[in-house]
């Protein structure tokens, strides 16, 4: 046997074939670059400049369980990957290594790889079916009606620590706003938001608990939905269910899930950097105060600098073809570099200019697939902080910025606190505080005030799935909402348990769409 033969065996090289062996060759002394663990999560940016220097555009690296991939690093190559599904389909399912069933059934790639049946993972006409049923309900809210939403909770968040003088921006503001808003912009009962606000918390963290905590989220969409059936609403839930397009029950659930966490997780990203670019960027202070700099050019500068997505996993090769002067074979894979592409030296030869306001970053992606929430994630990001630096004006960092620290994955990395301190401001209003003392708890409850004018305020049906009376699920756990208008609310499903239940439920559906 040989060397290679026995790494392969022993999981140290990918198998002949694969794009790291066809790479013409690793970085120096052979040895493949990994895409996860201490190095590459540490420092991303140097990571990938380490890599360009390497290998140019387009570099070979290896996934968890060492499975081969591309790693797209220029912005050139990132356009022509994202804009050229002909070449580079969005299928997971062509991927050689599922094919050949070198994906094991626990890798922690699966739940963002495996297929699924939603746009993000078709090309071509079922695309546009699905695309569709998702831009035309998304379109139908409007600037000024978001803002009053993110207006609404911004208050009532901010009237949580408002008279402590001191806040923790992660864990209590960027955290929080971004589901409450989508669970309104969905139809969910307001009851929902701080469960889910802790269940999607959860779930990014990949704690024991994340698999009940998706069920929860699964559970507590597939209850609204039913409920939407016999009683429309002016949300994107009921805009799914009536559209055109013909979304069957999987189709909707599936698309209502993964918009609500993806939109989650990136604007909570979104938030956090470009407060902590606002309180520690002296050109931002000063261009903020100044007038030179609008808080839109601020996000922008954060897209191009900290990708809410680091790289999006993926497209996969139709053919053989060529990128970045590599020979890609069908069935590849490639993650699209959207941090490496925004750094590279071809469009931005000095990262420190800033670009006021340039929008041509890779951070919602392009061509077919290009992010058709951005406007919403923009609009949450950019109201709530305007309304925080309002609010609090005098807010600053409590602690020295090299004392931020950051955890990461191979996808993106989150600020894990943001401490910053204000003058107390006493006077807000006492009911807002009530409200938000609740919700910052992660207690269920809401003021149900439902002062928003783009979504109905919810009822449910005696009798209909959620209503008052209707089953839970064994071992539903504080599943009724207690407070003067639990009456006409539905109660809650049940919350996350603290031991998850058996994994492999969750696994084998996955399993099982991969195969199918
Ligand atoms: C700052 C916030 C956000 C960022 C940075 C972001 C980023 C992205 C990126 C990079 C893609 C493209 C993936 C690809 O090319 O394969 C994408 C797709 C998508 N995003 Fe966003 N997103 C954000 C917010 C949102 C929001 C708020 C929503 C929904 C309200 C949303 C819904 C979607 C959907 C449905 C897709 C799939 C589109 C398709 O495959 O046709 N995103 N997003």
């Amino acid at each position: 046997m040989t060397y290679e033969d026995h790494a392969y065996q022993g999981g140290l090289v990918p198998p002949p074939g694969c794009p790291a062996h066809r790479a013409g060759g690793g970085p120096a002394g052979g040895e493949l670059l990994r895409l996860f663990g201490p190095e590459a999560e540490a420092d991303p940016a140097g990571f990938y400049e380490k890599l360009r220097a390497e290998h140019g555009e387009v570099a070979p690296v290896l996934l968890h369980g060492d499975l081969p991939a591309w790693l797209v690093l220029g912005y050139s190559a990132n356009l022509t990957a994202m804009r050229t599904p002909s070449r580079f389909s969005r299928d997971s399912r062509r991927w050689t290594e599922f094919q050949q069933g070198r994906v094991a059934p626990d890798s922690p790639v699966l739940p963002v790889i495996a297929w699924q049946p939603t746009c993000s993972f078709v090309d071509g006409e079922e695309h546009r079916r699905l695309r569709t049923a998702v831009t035309d309900g998304l379109n139908r809210f409007d600037r000024r009606g978001m803002r009053r939403f993110v207006t609404r909770f911004s208050d009532q968040l901010i009237a949580g620590f408002g008279d402590h003088g001191r806040v923790d921006l992660v864990s209590q503001f960027a955290e929080h706003l971004p589901m409450l808003v989508m669970t309104q912009l969905l139809g969910m009962p307001e009851e929902y938001g701080p469960r889910l606000v802790e269940a999607a918390r959860d779930l990014v963290k990949g704690t024991e608990t994340a698999v009940a905590s998706n069920e929860y989220v699964v559970e507590s969409l597939r209850r609204t939905v039913e409920r939407k059936r016999s009683e429309p609403g002016q949300d994107l839930i009921t805009w799914l269910i009536e559209h055109p397009s013909g979304l069957n029950e999987e189709e909707v659930l599936e698309h209502l899930r993964s918009v609500l966490l993806a939109a989650n997780e990136t604007t909570i990203n979104l938030i956090s950097e470009t407060l902590k670019m606002v309180l520690t960027d002296s050109r931002f202070r000063a261009h903020l105060s100044g007038g030179q700099m609008t808080l839109p050019d601020a996000l922008d500068q954060v897209l191009w600098d900290s990708p809410p997505f680091m790289l999006v996993p993926g497209r996969w090769a139709t053919g053989d073809t060529e990128l970045g002067g590599r020979a890609i074979k069908a069935g590849d894979m490639l993650l699209l570099g959207v941090a490496a592409g925004n750094a590279d030296p071809a469009v931005r030869p000095d990262l420190d200019t800033p670009l006021f306001g340039n929008r041509s970053h890779l951070a919602f992606g392009s061509g077919p697939h290009e992010c058709p929430g951005q406007e919403i994630g923009r609009a949450i990001a950019e109201s709530g902080i305007d309304i925080l630096l309002t609010r609090l004006p005098d807010l600053q960092l409590s602690v020295e910025e090299h004392e931020l620290v950051w955890r990461g994955n191979w996808m993106s990395r989150h600020l894990t606190e943001l401490p910053a301190r204000f003058t107390p401001r006493s006077e807000l209003h006492p009911q807002q505080r009530a409200a938000s003392a609740v919700a910052g708890a992660g207690v269920a409850g809401g003021t149900g005030t439902g002062t928003g004018a783009l979504v109905s305020t919810p009822s449910a049906a005696p009798g209909a799935p959620g209503a008052p009376g209707a089953p839970t699920a064994p071992g539903a756990q504080g599943a009724t909402v207690p407070g003067p208008r639990s009456a006409v609310r539905p109660p809650l499903p049940p919350a996350p348990p603290v031991v998850p239940p058996q994994r492999r439920g969750w696994w084998s559906t996955l399993l099982a769409r991969l195969r199918g």
